[in-house]
């Protein structure tokens, strides 16, 4: 049985290296999802550009000519609903979306956010884990809701931190993970195998008592 590919929204304000990881899983057939537009709140996003580089139809709105946050973020939902997404993705999304906005979208958006959450919420997550002495660092994907990074946690790639690591170099070698992991989720998705119901994460049907973890080149239980 085949079934269609998922329809997939992206938000990105930087330079998509997320994105790009999503469209090559597509491309090697890891993902069978269709993407049917890419949004960003710049216009100089390296985003955009891969994004018409693909062929994908995209999406700028420029914060500056609203008049505030309800009345941006009302106009792009209103994009990504025309645009017959099933999934939004937030990739890189530097904006706080407004509840009322998001709220139609929960069970059916996810953010990818670096750090283990629900330690570092917000931003300079590298900066925070080193200089708390973390041994280790990590990237989730979560549901979004209205409580920044606060969502229900679907899965999760650690890494060590080593003595040598500074935080570019621990940004560098996360972000190698965050390309595998952000592709693998949405793959589960678009096969049909996470749900959101009740605040709570279902895989395959069943609650998820921990987040998914990155072991060995796939999601592990
Ligand atoms: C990533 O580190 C992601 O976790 C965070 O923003 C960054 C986006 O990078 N939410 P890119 O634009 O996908 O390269």
């Amino acid at each position: 049985m085949t079934t269609a590919p998922l329809r997939v929204a992206v938000l990105a304000s930087g330079r998509g290296s997320n994105l790009a990881a999503l469209l090559q899983a597509r491309s090697r057939g890891e993902l069978p999802a269709e993407f049917v537009l890419v949004g960003s709140d710049k216009a100089d996003a390296g985003a955009l550009t891969l994004a018409r580089e693909a062929g994908i139809p995209t999406a700028v709105l420029d914060p500056r000519r609203f008049p505030d946050r309800v009345s941006f973020d009302h106009t792009l939902f209103e994009r990504i609903q025309e645009s017959g997404a099933e999934l939004l993705v937030l990739a890189g999304f530097m904006r706080i979306i407004d509840g009322a906005a998001l709220a139609p979208w929960v069970g059916r958006m996810i953010n990818i956010h670096p750090s283990l959450l629900p330690k570092y919420r917000g931003l300079h997550t590298h900066r925070r884990a080193l200089a708390a002495g973390d041994l280790e660092h990590g990237a989730s994907v979560h549901y979004v809701t209205a409580e920044l990074d606060g969502g229900p946690v679907i899965a999760q790639a650690r890494l060590a931190i080593t003595p040598q690591d500074d935080e570019q170099t621990l940004a560098a070698r996360l972000l190698g993970y965050e390309h595998r992991l952000l592709p693998a989720v949405v793959s589960y998705i678009a096969q049909g195998r996470l749900a959101l119901r009740d605040g709570q994460v279902l895989l395959d049907g069943r609650p998820l008592a921990t987040p998914l973890q990155w072991r060995d080149g796939a999601l592990d239980r």
